[in-house]
């Protein structure tokens, strides 16, 4: 459900679940973080690129396995959480190809990525709140910083969908892809893969800065997002959808 390959330096992850929209379950979670995870130490892999499928990034978070863990497990040991934390320690340069939705998760992992390529139909939305949820991904940190108040608001509270044109004026997306917007993001990662590793790694480094208060948010908005999982408003919106699929 993830399918991985080496090319040029760059470890390419494919979100490959089109069936159900690219949701993200726990073994796909896991599979991500472990690439992550590895790829910190593996020499061969000087860049990571994440994509999906035409016309679908990712609808987010599995929303079954959401009304799965409410209640029943501790969710700081879930896959999802595991990820997460491997987002914020990521030493690699991360690339994203955003072709279509990029829903929740599929949202708020971009603000960890170093590039950003969307297609004309990327479709960004966070529709947390609308869920019972809060923004995850140390998105309530990361959001505010990248774009002001008031748009983060607008895209992690209000949940309104976000086109690729003001994605790139916020600077969430660094470029519009006419054409073919994984061609294009494969040659920026191989771009980035081609440069020398150490000084890319400094000089990234440098910019991101100090990411203990990411850190810190992350397992803030995990600890209030477990919580939101078994009060009765999230519960019923995920009834909801689960019940819309069934008719
Ligand atoms: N979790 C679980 N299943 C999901 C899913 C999700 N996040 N998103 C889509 N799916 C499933 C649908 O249930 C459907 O399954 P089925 O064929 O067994 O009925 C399948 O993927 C196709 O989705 P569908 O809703 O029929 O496609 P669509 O083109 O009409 O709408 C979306 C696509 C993404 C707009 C819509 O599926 C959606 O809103 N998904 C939920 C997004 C979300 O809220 N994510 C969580 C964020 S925290």
């Amino acid at each position: 459900m993830i399918r991985k390959s080496l090319q040029d330096g760059v470890q390419i992850l494919r979100l490959d679940r089109p069936e159900k929209k690219n949701a993200l379950t726990g073994a796909m979670y896991t599979e991500l973080a472990e690439a992550l995870e590895t790829g910190n130490t593996d020499g061969e892999v000087r860049c990571h690129l994440i994509c999906g499928q035409p016309d679908v990034f990712t609808a987010g978070n599995d929303i079954g396995d959401f009304l799965q863990y409410a209640g029943k497990v501790a969710i700081s040991e879930t896959p999802v959480v595991r990820f997460l934390r491997a987002l914020v320690r990521n030493e690699k340069p991360l690339v994203a190809s955003v072709d279509g939705i990029a829903i929740g998760v599929g949202t708020t992992l971009l603000m960890h990525c170093d590039m950003v390529f969307a297609s004309r139909r990327a479709f960004i939305r966070s529709p947390f709140v609308d869920l019972g949820l809060v923004p995850e991904a140390g998105s309530s940190l990361l959001g505010p910083q990248l774009m002001g108040h008031a748009r983060a608001f607008e895209l992690l509270c209000l949940g309104n969908p976000m086109t690729a044109d003001k994605a790139a004026q916020i600077g969430l997306v660094n470029e519009i892809v006419e054409e073919d917007v994984e061609t294009a993001a494969l040659s920026c990662a191989r771009q980035i893969a081609a440069k020398p590793p150490e000084a890319m790694a400094l000089s990234r480094k440098l910019l991101r800065g100090d990411t203990q208060a990411v850190s810190e948010r992350v397992e803030e908005e995990i600890r209030i997002f477990a919580e939101r999982l078994t009060a009765p408003e999230t519960i019923a919106a995920f009834q909801t959808f689960m019940s819309k699929k069934k008719a």
